[in-house]
């Protein structure tokens, strides 16, 4: 099997990394974690990755100061260096220009802490709890221009608590984003996942358990 050579983007933790890591382990998974790249020096993650036994490098963003041109090109350098063909962004808190995104149509997949297209942008939790919703969750999507937008992959849902604090929502979505990350990214690795219209068709069989994340799912009839 020709697995995809794939580069996590952090700014932090990395939790999704650890969980695309765990779940690359696999040697059936169809992409292989080849780099994680962090732009900031100090984010916890890149210890982690390294731990694994993954590549590491730093990009840090500050060293560009407004050029975020310079920053982007700087990263694509690093990503070409290492042949990858597909991006994964977890949890990396740098907007990304529209050059950046073109050089990765329909290869680089973000996850973001809300039921996109509800809640873009930053303190999604917070958000949520104050808007009185009673559902909240996470969505893997492929990335374009405009923030937190783009054809979603998976999605996933979980119930907001009448005594919920943002710590415990939080934690609550993430352990499903730990679940939906591993799913998107073996899908899109797999080639089932094709954008039609600016909406995700995925093709083939799925798991029942997967179905419930999978909005774009075509269900092969019983
Ligand atoms: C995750 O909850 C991710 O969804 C979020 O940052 C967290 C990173 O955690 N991403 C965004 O808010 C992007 N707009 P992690 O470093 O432990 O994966």
């Amino acid at each position: 099997m020709n697995r995809k050579r794939t580069a996590i983007l952090i700014s932090g933790r990395g939790s999704n990394m650890t969980a695309l890591i765990e779940a690359a382990r696999d040697a059936r998974y169809p992409a292989e974690i080849a780099l994680v790249l962090s732009n900031r020096p100090d984010a916890a993650g890149l210890q982690r990755a390294a731990e694994a036994g993954i590549a590491t490098a730093i990009v840090d963003h500050k060293a560009y100061g407004k050029d975020r041109a310079a920053f982007e090109h700087a990263l694509q350098e690093v990503l070409t260096a290492h042949r990858i063909e597909l991006v994964c962004l977890a949890g990396f808190m740098r907007i990304l220009t529209a050059w950046f995104v073109a050089q990765w149509p329909e290869r680089m997949l973000n996850i973001h802490p809300a039921l996109l297209p509800a809640f873009k942008g930053l303190d999604t939790h917070r958000r949520a709890l104050e808007a009185g919703v009673r559902e909240h969750g996470a969505t893997v999507h492929f990335v374009v221009p405009e923030m937190d937008s783009g054809p979603i992959i998976a999605r996933a849902r979980v119930p907001v608590l009448p005594d919920d604090t943002e710590d415990a929502l939080a934690a609550r979505v993430l352990a499903m984003e730990h679940r939906i990350y591993p799913l998107a990214l073996k899908l899109v690795a797999s080639g089932r996942v094709r954008v039609s219209d600016g909406r995700c068709v995925i093709a083939g069989p799925c798991e029942d358990e997967d179905a419930l994340f999978l909005p774009g799912l075509i269900k092969k009839p019983r």
